[in-house]
């Protein structure tokens, strides 16, 4: 859009701006720049428009992003117009991502690059490499307290070796997502080194305070992260003699985003991670990064100016690189993440289902789907050129996130659901096969969150020590279910390390004085490779997983009507343990797939004359993509086996 008052100013500014930029050929850049800059300068304004310095901020944000785009390279530069032009390239049903850590699916950089054969062969294309920047020696938060954001930490690799890998993805058509922790530094991070010896202007970079009056003041709203291992918002620093704002572990120090330098350093860094290769970028908790007295500090508004802001300039510097909203919020929240107007006002194109997530989980606890039905039918809609990234398990605790309005309509109480959950994931329940950890847990409140893996939480750790098979076989079809709802719901389907092999509950933390404190390193594994290895061996646990899973993510990349479109109905049935849904093709409504899911551990039956537009279907009429069989259909009824699905499709 063109408007005077921004316009006058970039003129202003580009006249201001350094010889060495304006001698590069920047055609690219200025059509972007151009397009960009009444978005970009009406949020700088709304943000920091109140300082005598705003012209001068505004001048340093348009440097940092012309700098960064003269380095980045050809190769880059073009995969950006490629993607500009194919603008939906990442809704395409053909993308599967799995999480790794570095030190753990591998060795180190340079080992991943010797396992990517193993992702493609299980169908992955998409790498979220955990965080690999510089971090502290002993307790790091998993690499989330960050000491310096342009290193790679010695003990994961290089930065070469991370340029070797970039490219090795790039040849196999693979894209690399990488975090960037835009929240917080470590304690150790220079900007914190020189505000605790008392250098203003990095003291500035952090909310630092003399007394605890304001400190105070913001707990009386202000919620608690790790309430066992690291209560309160606040930690006093001794050398600065002040206290600092670390709302995570008291070792990682919140930026102050009030000061537009923070915001520039920050972008500044978002693009060098762009121009090292990254396709995609994990914004780490965004939900937090804005705080005000008498809020909770997250969700707030100004949080969604900094994330339009970030977006709006990466679009000029870095357009094919896209953003993950990493927003584990309240389910009414989260779609705000991808931008409250699809034109005016982007921010992430991909965010965390963490609603799915836990729904998810419930409807394994309960066998039944009455909440994560209801969960769906309230997530608010989501815009065009915006996809979740689904989930079953991440590096993080499962929080029991969904809404009380919706368990309450699901017929339950609330509280006593959620301490049945608990209850049920960590396995004291007397009925339940799981064997999660609660995390976090408030012994005053009851709340808890849950760490485990994925098969240990779907009963297969209970079952191999028990030499139950039964169990065994339940826990596996629970495993195959769930990564059925993954690959179908519409989304990027991001798999967790280890999880296609079935890698059980990891105990070896404990040993570590710096990760026993913390049990979500339970599900953070080194794969073992020798039992990857029985993948190849049929009738073995890890051959049942890693191939049934690689069989529903190469049916999922052949399906279009799998892309996300917005093309989802959720269907309602009448019985209460089936999930059922649909997906279509939005030109072409007779192309379409209904997706029959069975969480009960008792078959199931359909009545197929219930479900508008898909009643009169008799034996032959339709397809299991799953099984590439007819399933069986008498009286129009179906029957779903117990903990199976079905996609099927009409012949
Ligand atoms: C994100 C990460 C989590 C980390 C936190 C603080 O939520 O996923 O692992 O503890 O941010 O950086």
């Amino acid at each position: 859009m063109y408007e005077q008052i921004s316009h006058s100013l970039l003129n202003e500014i580009l006249n201001q701006i350094k010889p060495d930029i304006y001698t590069q050929d920047l055609r690219h850049f200025y059509t972007r720049l151009g397009a960009n800059f009444y978005a970009i300068h009406g949020l700088f304004a709304k943000l920091y428009g109140n300082r005598d310095d705003f012209e001068q901020q505004a001048l340093r944000l348009v440097e940092t992003m012309a700098h960064k785009y003269i380095e980045r390279s050809e190769e880059l530069r073009q995969l950006d117009i490629d993607r500009e032009r194919d603008h939906n390239w990442f809704v395409h049903q053909k993308w599967v991502g799995m999480a790794l850590y570095a030190n753990g699916f591998a060795k180190d950089l340079n080992d991943i690059q010797d396992h990517l054969g193993y992702l493609q062969e299980l169908g992955v294309n998409l790498v979220h490499i955990m965080p690999i920047m510089k971090c502290p020696e002993g307790q790091s938060d998993g690499g989330y307290a960050v000491s310096d954001f342009r290193q790679i930490d010695e003990r994961t690799g290089t930065l070469e070796d991370l340029q070797r890998l970039s490219e090795g993805m790039r040849e196999r058509d693979m894209l690399l997502a990488l975090d960037v922790v835009l929240n917080h530094t470590s304690h150790d991070h220079e900007w914190a080194e020189k505000a605790a010896q008392g250098d203003a202007k990095y003291q500035d970079y952090y909310y630092t305070f003399k007394t605890r009056d304001i400190p105070d003041m913001f707990e009386q709203s202000m919620l608690e992260v790790f309430p066992e291992t690291a209560p309160g918002n606040f930690t006093w620093d001794d050398k600065m003699q002040r206290w600092v704002m670390t709302v995570f572990n008291n070792y990682q120090w919140d930026l102050n985003y009030k000061n537009p330098a923070v915001f520039i350093e920050m972008l500044d860094v978002i693009l060098y991670w762009a121009n090292k290769g990254a396709d995609i970028l994990r914004l780490d908790a965004v939900a937090f990064l804005w705080k005000k007295l008498g809020s909770t500090c997250q969700n707030e508004h100004e949080s969604h100016l900094l994330l339009q802001l970030f977006k709006d300039c990466c679009q000029v510097t870095a357009p094919g690189v896209l953003f993950i909203a990493e927003a584990i919020v309240a389910p009414s929240e989260v779609t705000k993440y991808f931008g409250e107007d699809a034109i005016i006002a982007k921010e992430c194109e991909i965010a965390y289902n963490a609603t799915f997530m836990a729904l998810l989980w419930d409807a394994v606890a309960t066998k039944n789907t009455k909440l994560l039905t209801q969960g769906i039918k309230s997530l608010p809609n989501k815009l065009e050129r915006a996809t979740w990234l689904n989930y079953i398990r991440c590096h993080d605790d499962i929080g029991l996130g969904f809404d009380d309005k919706d368990i309450i309509q699901a017929g339950y109480d609330p509280q006593s659901h959620r301490r049945f959950l608990i209850d049920y994931l960590t396995g004291r329940y007397a009925d339940s096969n799981a064997r999660g950890l609660p995390f976090a847990e408030n012994v005053k409140t009851g709340d808890a969150r849950i760490s485990g893996s994925l098969a240990s939480l779907a009963g297969l750790q209970y079952a191999i020590e028990s030499e139950d098979f039964s169990a065994q076989e339940k826990a596996v079809k629970t495993i195959i279910l769930l990564n059925s709802m993954i690959l179908a719901f519409g989304g990027i389907p991001l798999l967790y390390y280890g999880d296609e092999i079935g890698t059980l509950n990891d105990d070896s933390y404990l040993n570590d004085p710096d990760k026993m404190d913390d049990n979500r390193w339970v599900h953070r594994p080194n794969i073992n490779w020798q039992k990857a290895q029985k993948r190849h061996t049929p009738g073995t646990i890890e051959y049942d997983i890693f191939n049934g899973i690689k069989k529903l993510i190469t049916i999922r990349k052949e399906i279009n009507v799998f892309a996300d479109f917005n093309n989802r109905e959720m269907i309602d049935v009448d019985n209460e343990n089936l999930f059922v849904f649909s997906r279509f093709n939005p030109r072409q409504c007779n192309d379409r797939v209904l997706v029959v899911a069975n969480f009960n551990d008792q078959p199931q039956t359909l009545d197929l004359q219930g479900l508008t537009g898909w009643g009169n279907y008799e034996n032959g009429d339709v397809f299991d993509l799953h099984t590439r069989q007819e399933p069986e259909i008498f009286n129009h009824t179906l029957v779903i086996p117990a903990l199976g699905f079905y996609w099927l499709r009409e012949m």
